[in-house]
């Protein structure tokens, strides 16, 4: 039990643990006192959540696929008779098939979309009645900067823009509940995923890391900060916002 955690009472369901930014976030979350329920589509979720439990703060782990919206249901009934709630959700998942508008096909269409919007929708329609009966919820999605464009993201771009949209929707039908939505926006983040999208020394690497005013890739730790910002109390009168998490990227400009 850690004492005086910003989390103590509360209960996170993180989706996409396993690794990267969603397993920083549930470090994060239960060093702050919040029981975490990790489902991935990755086995080795269960070994974050026995890293968790290992510093003595409750964790479980399933290995669920998000875009299968049966499983998500039976995962989350699961997930609530072991904790009794889940009052904190953050929709991390996300899969990337780098195609431009000429190259995507419609079987990565349907795949990213699968996963990267519906998925959270299944999530977070699933968690709702638990947010709604205790009258208090804070949901976070991960975005992307990419959902201010980005090349070859064609699929990409459209889920991590539809999230923004889906939170702000979100956020003015869930008020009267007092469930907060809202949405970080990462990039560029060392992970697994960015650096499969972006081998690391490739050209196309390089020319990101010039666009990042800061001068370096982020880390999943400092993703993890917003988001649990975001996912606390501090953050009571936000909501449908998007906060990015880039470097700078966003603010655009040339450097010389
Ligand atoms: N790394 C970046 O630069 C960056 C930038 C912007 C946004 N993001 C977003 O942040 C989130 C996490 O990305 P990351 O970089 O940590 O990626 P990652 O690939 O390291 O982690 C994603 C996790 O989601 C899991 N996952 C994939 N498909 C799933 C499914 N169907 N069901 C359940 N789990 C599934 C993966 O197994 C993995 O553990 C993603 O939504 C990504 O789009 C990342």
């Amino acid at each position: 039990m850690v004492k005086d955690g910003r989390f103590n009472e509360h209960v996170a369901l993180i989706t996409g643990a396993a690794q990267g930014i969603g397993k920083a976030v549930a470090f994060k979350i239960a060093r702050e006192g919040g029981a975490v329920a990790l489902l991935d589509i990755l086995p080795k979720v269960h070994e974050t959540a026995r890293e968790i439990s290992g510093e003595g703060i409750r964790a479980m782990a399933l290995t669920v696929d998000i875009g299968d919206q049966t499983a998500v249901g039976e995962a989350i009934i699961e997930i609530s008779q072991r904790f009794h709630k889940i009052d904190i959700l953050v929709n991390n998942a996300g899969i990337v098939a780098p195609a431009s508008l000429e190259d995507v096909t419609e079987n990565d269409w349907d795949r990213v979309v699968q996963v990267s919007l519906k998925g959270a929708f299944f999530c977070t329609r699933h968690v709702l009645p638990f947010m709604k009966k205790e009258n208090y919820g804070k949901i976070v999605n991960i975005s992307s900067r990419a959902s201010l464009g980005k090349v070859k993201r064609t699929v990409y771009s459209a889920c991590k823009a539809g999230l923004i949209g889906l939170a702000r929707t979100w956020a003015l039908e869930l008020a009267p509940y007092h469930i907060n939505v809202n949405n970080v926006a990462p990039g560029p983040i060392a992970t697994e995923l960015f650096e499969k999208a972006n081998p690391p020394g490739s050209p196309q690497t390089e020319a990101i890391l010039k666009n990042v005013p800061l001068g370096r890739m982020g880390r999943p730790e400092e993703v993890a900060d917003a988001v649990a910002f975001l996912a606390s109390d501090e953050a009571s009168f936000i909501t449908g916002q998007t906060l990015f998490i880039c470097g700078g990227v966003t603010i655009g400009g040339v450097y010389f």
